[in-house]
């Protein structure tokens, strides 16, 4: 990985806060993981059932820098121990991101240290790579194709090298995340939607409701889900709406957005030519995409790779690891306190 040639670097601080999750986590090329926190403030926006932008600023000034002393002490670290400090630079709340951004540029002005911008999905991307390689499996590194799925992204992208992405497909309306969430809500489950969902779906009868795989029926990468939300609103207004038609609906809709994925990655896979297939994002944690990606990929030849399921969703870990990959590259940011709520990608340098 990253520590294979460069130089030797010390303990990376990671600072995640684009969205509703405080994350701080340190990585160490080398050593790995050596702490990870997370503050998530699904309790604070679950009454007005969506994230107000202005809270989650204001509670991550509440809890950063808590959290930064608690992932401290876990990984037996003092301040000074640290060699740079990676933050979440954008894409995401303006609000939210320059409270990680100002603590991530002024604790690296005080060190001496570099700071390291990272792009959010980047994060995403990368996260696998803070798992061990199972024994007897080939590490994930690129080429690869990777599917972001998360509240505010549903991406396929193409990965020749790290740093090097080409974004495949990407929704023309709402995310994969924000589908299960609004569905979610239509059927009066509590916020944060898809978790709700995919639990109430274990007990759904697959054959109660077919609803449609969005555009899968033409070719291309691209993903529209605003339709499936459309077809749920109308078979769940038409029904007896009880606790079973639920659940079954709950089970149709997940079959429809899994099933979609599932078809978009075997068709990046075949369009690049790539064996492997990375899924991300907080929808990666849902198990039934999970299991079905791996079932097709020992099916027809690829191999898939997630990251553990609390790291699937917003997390410090991934962009201490990113940020460290960065460092390594000899990739640091300016001096300035600068973040990007909206960010392409693809604009993002190379590792060499
Ligand atoms: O990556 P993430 O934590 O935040 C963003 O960057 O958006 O993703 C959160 C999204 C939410 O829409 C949430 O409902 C969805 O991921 N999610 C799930 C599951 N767990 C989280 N969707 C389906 N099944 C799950 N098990
Ligand atoms: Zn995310």
């Amino acid at each position: 990985m990253a520590d294979s040639k460069g130089p030797v670097i010390g303990p990376v601080l990671g600072i995640e806060s684009s969205c509703d999750e405080t994350g701080v986590a340190v990585y160490q090329p080398g050593r790995g993981l050596l702490a990870h926190a997370l503050y998530s403030q699904i309790a604070l926006h679950a009454e007005y059932g969506g994230v107000v932008p202005e809270l989650a600023s204001r509670d991550h000034v509440r809890k950063l820098l808590p959290l930064l002393r608690q992932t401290l002490a876990d990984a037996g670290l003092a301040v000074p121990d640290l060699s740079a400090v990676a933050y979440t630079a954008g894409p995401g709340l303006i609000g939210a991101l320059l409270v990680g951004a100002s603590v991530a540029r002024s604790l690296a002005w005080a060190l001496e240290v570099p700071a390291i911008g990272v792009h959010h999905m980047e994060g995403h991307l990368l996260a696998p790579l803070l798992e061990e390689p199972a024994p007897g499996i080939e590490p994930l590194a690129p080429p690869f194709v990777a599917l972001l799925v998360s509240g505010g992204h549903s991406l396929l992208v193409g990965v020749d090298r790290i740093g090097s992405y080409t974004i495949l497909g990407d929704t023309l309306d709402d995310a994969a995340g924000e589908a299960f969430d609004k569905t979610a809500k239509l059927m009066g489950l509590p916020y944060p939607g898809g978790p709700a969902l995919a639990k109430l779906a274990e007990t759904g009868d697959p054959k109660a409701y077919r609803f449609s795989r969005p555009m899968t029926d033409r070719p291309g990468l691209d993903f529209s889900f605003s339709g499936l939300k459309t077809q749920v609103l109308m078979a769940w207004r038409d029904s007896n709406r009880n606790d079973f038609t639920r659940a079954n609906i709950a089970r149709g809709f997940e079959e429809a957005i899994v099933e979609t994925l599932a078809i978009k990655c075997r068709r990046a896979l075949a369009q690049t030519g790539y064996k492997r297939l990375v899924v991300s994002g907080g929808v990666g944690a849902n198990k039934r995409l999970r299991a079905q990606l791996v079932e097709a990929g020992q099916r027809e030849g690829f191999r898939t790779y997630f990251p553990r399921l609390a790291f699937c969703t917003d997390n410090g870990a991934m962009i201490a690891l990113a940020g460290s990959i960065r460092l390594a590259a000899g990739q640091t940011t300016g001096p300035e306190i600068r973040v990007q709520p909206r960010w392409d990608l693809q604009t993002l340098p190379e590792v060499a």
